[in-house]
């Protein structure tokens, strides 16, 4: 009787190998589903961002193999390697930077207990060798299952945020959710890039204040990068998309330097140093209560026109911004007449004093342009603390070691002009244009209050009023009385604004200043 052989059947190994095969073709599946969702929401993927971000191929990964080590809820059975966060480091214009991009496709950008320690190395390491920190954000916040161990994650590298504050740069790049506590990493770092529509900062979502206050809001009116750049002060750059928005990450750090131990970059020279700008003669209109943009006299004033703007849509009465004088970094602070008169109030000053902080603590020099004829009045703002926020600004200035110039370019009125880094503040140059105005108060107002009884009297009281307001203007409504003084170093033709600021600005190069031992300040915060 013929035998027929029987089929060998598979060995175990060849089960196994079987079973990987189909389990890694799964994992490839998933993770093609993970990167299409991405794309689809209109977001890159953790890496094709940090390609952007960084030189090409100058990325060194660290920790690639790292993964959680929970057993609750199952985690034991997925420990994908790297666990939800690309960290490393690479370089932007040849300078060194460290990362950290959050991988929303694993565990939804979930922050663990080896997710924040991988952060933490990068942040350590950015410290120790004095390179700017950036993150990426793209996160659902404390991953859920690994309860206290990540909490404590965010404590730590909040903790190296505060370390490194005013030591690195620290730059956090938000580009989906940011929610819960997780939004003060971010909030404590120098600046913050949203994306219009696909990044959300907030501390509890719509769906929490629904159920709490009853308050019905969406999302992007929330907690959407509008919101934040114009609203709140949170996010001090938006981006159409995050294409552009790494380019921005990329253009800021070209004025900053590495480290406080370090100048900032010096760019060869295109805009002639000693260029005159006729533009600027007539710019100041000829009625005081006439606007116009500081922009342009930002723009006419600095190397090609270049003017990189820190808020640009928040606190718009005061414009902060970076930008270069003689190929030198310089931080400028500008009353804005086109916006509450220029008027200095709470947010202005809040968001002026941080800009003029951060420059301090990296060694750019300051530049401050005034045109302010006080502090907004009203009960709103006296409620609000304009007291004492106020306040921060001009203790910002008067603390400030780096090189500080001011050209007062219209009204400098009352305390507002002291707050404005002015002379009395310790600021190094101060010019005044024909056009500048150094007064207590403005011509109506302090006619009104020092001659009340006169023009009561008066015959024509409207015309004594009038000849008054003359009289007053001769004498007080110019720059002479302040020049005689020595408060303002010399009053110059508008023209020459940016040869004199870039003489100055090289004289004060080598400028130090010594400052009381003290282990910090008492800002009123
Ligand atoms: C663990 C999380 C997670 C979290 C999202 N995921 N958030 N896993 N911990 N905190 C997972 C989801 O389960 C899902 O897994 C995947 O990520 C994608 O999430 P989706 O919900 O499908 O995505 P989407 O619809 O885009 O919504 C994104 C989201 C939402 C808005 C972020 O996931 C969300 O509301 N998550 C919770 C946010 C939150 O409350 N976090 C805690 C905040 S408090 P699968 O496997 O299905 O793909 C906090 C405290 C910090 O962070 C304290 C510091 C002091």
């Amino acid at each position: 009787m013929a035998t027929t052989e029987l089929p060998t059947g598979p060995t175990v190994e060849e089960r196994i190998e079987e079973l990987r095969r189909r389990k890694a073709a799964l994992l490839d599946e998933r993770r093609k589903e993970a990167v299409r969702r991405q794309h689809e929401k209109g977001k890159l993927t953790a890496r094709e961002r940090l390609d952007l971000l960084l030189d090409r191929g100058s990325f060194v990964e660290t920790d690639p193999f790292v993964v959680h080590r929970s057993h609750d809820f199952g985690m034991e059975r997925n420990r994908p390697p790297g666990d939800g966060v690309v960290t490393g480091y690479g370089t932007i214009d040849g300078r060194r930077v460290f990362v950290a991009s959050q991988d929303f496709s694993v565990f939804g950008g979930s922050l663990g207990e080896a997710h924040a320690q991988k952060i933490c190395k990068v942040q350590d390491l950015a410290l120790g060798t004095g390179a700017p920190f950036i993150q990426i954000n793209d996160s659902g916040g404390a991953r859920i299952q690994e309860g206290a161990a990540s909490l404590a994650g965010y404590g730590y590298i909040f903790e190296r945020n505060v370390r490194a504050s005013g030591v690195i740069p620290q730059i956090s790049v938000i580009m989906g959710p940011c929610a819960g506590g997780a939004v003060y990493s971010p909030a404590i770092t120098d600046f913050t890039f949203m994306v219009r529509e696909t990044s959300h900062m907030f501390i509890t979502g719509p769906e929490v204040i629904k159920a709490v206050t009853g308050e019905e809001v969406s999302f992007e009116e929330l907690g959407g990068a509008m919101t934040h750049a114009s609203r709140s002060g949170v996010a001090s750059f938006v981006a159409q998309d995050e294409e552009e928005c790494l380019a921005m990450v990329r253009h800021l750090l070209s004025y900053l330097p590495s480290n406080n131990l370090e100048d900032p970059p010096a760019y060869a020279v295109v805009d002639d140093p000693e260029r005159r700008d006729e533009g600027l003669t007539h710019l100041v209109p000829n009625s005081p209560r006439e606007p116009y943009d500081m922009h342009e006299v930002i723009r006419r004033v600095v190397d090609d026109g270049d003017f990189f703007e820190v808020f640009p849509f928040w606190a718009m009465n005061i414009v902060t911004g970076f930008a270069r004088l003689d190929g030198r970094t310089v931080g400028v602070v500008a009353n804005q007449p086109k916006v509450l008169a220029g008027t200095l109030d709470i947010d202005s000053s809040e968001k002026a004093s941080r800009f003029v902080r951060f420059c301090d603590a990296f060694n750019i020099p300051l530049l401050t342009f005034v045109d302010v004829p006080g502090f907004l009045p009203g009960k709103e703002q006296e409620f609000g603390g304009i007291i004492r926020h106020g306040a921060k600004l001009l203790y910002a200035f008067a603390e400030a070691t780096v090189p500080r110039m001011t050209v007062i370019t219209r009204k400098a009125y009352g305390g507002a002009y002291l707050v404005m880094n002015s002379k009395h503040l310790r600021a190094d140059v101060s010019f005044a244009w024909p056009t500048a105005e150094i007064a207590v108060m403005g011509p109506e107002g302090a006619v009104n209050v020092v001659f009340r009884k006169e023009i009561e009297k008066a015959e024509d009281p409207a015309r004594r009023r009038e000849e008054l307001i003359a009289e007053y203007q001769r004498r007080f409504a110019n720059p002479y009385v302040a020049a005689e003084r020595g408060f303002v170093d010399d009053v110059i033709e508008p023209a020459e604004t940016r040869p004199r600021l870039i003489r100055a600005l090289r004289m004060l190069a080598t400028k130090r200043e010594a400052v009381p031992a003290r282990k910090h300040g008492n800002i009123p915060l």
